[in-house]
């Protein structure tokens, strides 16, 4: 069966695709550096796959160590590319590190990948990548080539670069997956979002205000053009969205040449609605208050999700109730996250 090196495997999305590929029955290694997950998730994807993988603590940066992998793993037949940072607000006051760590990392990741003759990978893209000008739902064909902030120029570049790189070598084959919002859990509950410090995003500071660590939700902005005028976005379950991935794998091993893909629901969802959905999961009330609007938020966004049921046959399963309840099994198993550990 075919080996996958997963970069940032540790993480959010990296863990839940670690779980499907091993349940597929792919072989895994994982290279990550920790610097926004930890070990104990590795630990949880072994306890729910029941199967044991190979694992790098390792930075993309340091080209040795990327190197070392692929020299120490010449079965490696693609690579899922997870690892990077991803804050929209810390990437407007850190964007040297931001550009740095993305962008030269994911060179290095490709210059070793072309010295070891290895040419499919799967990237983690972003919906930002479609900026603020492009009608909804966002279809792939659409202009992306602007976005609010460092984090997601990052994206835009690095899709700018990995077509660059089929153009100048056609035994390429590259994935470029635009994920719009994933949220929820492993249904086991052993593996969930688990972010460091105060959460930027909705729904792990939800999670947050039900097991207690947070007093209340702010609402950033009931002025929106949108039904409740609260926030608009396409979430999916993260389940989805890591099954998108072993379909986007066993693409790349059959196919060359890029291709970009919306990995989303075609549906769109207010913060209230999540809001309300996540009381019905965990049977109580949750405050919340509304606050100014966040910079360079926007109305409303969500996918077209056409070109995934056409390329990969895959189209997202679960809903914002499905979403709800195993976010809320996670967190009520897990109020600390991973813990130190
Ligand atoms: C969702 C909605 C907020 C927090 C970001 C990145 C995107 C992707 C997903 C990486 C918005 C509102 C939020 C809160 C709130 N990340 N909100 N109170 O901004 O849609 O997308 O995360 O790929 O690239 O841009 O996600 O969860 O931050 O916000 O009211 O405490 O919830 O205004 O309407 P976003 P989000």
């Amino acid at each position: 069966m075919s080996t996958v090196l997963v970069t940032g495997g540790a993480g959010f999305i990296g863990s839940h695709t670690c779980v499907e590929l091993l349940d597929a029955g792919f072989n895994i290694i994982v290279l990550d550096n920790f610097s926004n997950s930890k070990p104990e998730s590795l630990r949880r994807i072994e306890k729910i796959s029941g199967k044991s993988f190979k694992f790098y603590e390792a930075d993309l940066l340091d080209l040795d160590a990327v190197n070392r992998v692929f020299d120490e793993n010449p079965e490696i037949d693609a690579v899922i590319h997870f690892a990077g940072l991803k804050a929209v607000g810390e990437s407007v006051s850190k964007p040297v590190e931001y550009y740095h760590n993305n962008i030269t990392g994911t060179l290095m990741l490709i210059k070793a990948m072309r010295t070891h003759n290895v040419k499919r990978i799967v990237f983690s893209s972003s919906a930002t990548v479609y900026g603020v000008n492009n009608p909804v739902p966002y279809v792939e064909t659409m202009p992306t080539n602007s976005s609010t902030n460092p984090y997601g120029y990052t994206k835009v570049m690095i899709e700018q670069i990995l077509k660059d790189v089929y153009a100048a070598d056609n035994e390429w084959s590259i994935s470029l997956l635009r994920y719009f919002n994933p949220i929820g859990a492993h249904s086991s509950g052993l593996i969930g979002e688990d972010p460091n410090g105060i959460p930027n995003n909705l729904f792990p500071y939800i999670q947050q205000v039900a097991t207690g660590k947070r007093e209340f939700l702010g609402v950033f902005g009931n002025d929106y053009d949108t039904p409740d005028g609260t926030g608009v976005r396409d979430y999916i379950h993260v389940v989805d969205l890591a099954k998108g991935h072993l379909c986007a794998v066993k693409y790349v091993m059959e196919h060359k040449g890029v291709e970009a893909v919306n990995l989303g629901t075609g549906k769109g969802s207010s913060v209230l609605d999540v809001l309300h959905a996540f009381e019905k999961a965990c049977g109580k009330e949750l405050p919340y208050k509304i606050m100014p609007r966040r910079a360079g938020d926007i109305d409303c966004y969500y996918a077209a999700p056409t070109k995934a049921k056409e390329l990969f046959n895959w189209e997202a399963k679960y809903t914002i109730d499905d979403m709800c309840r195993d976010g809320w099994n996670f967190a009520r198993q897990n109020p600390d996250g991973y813990g130190e550990g």
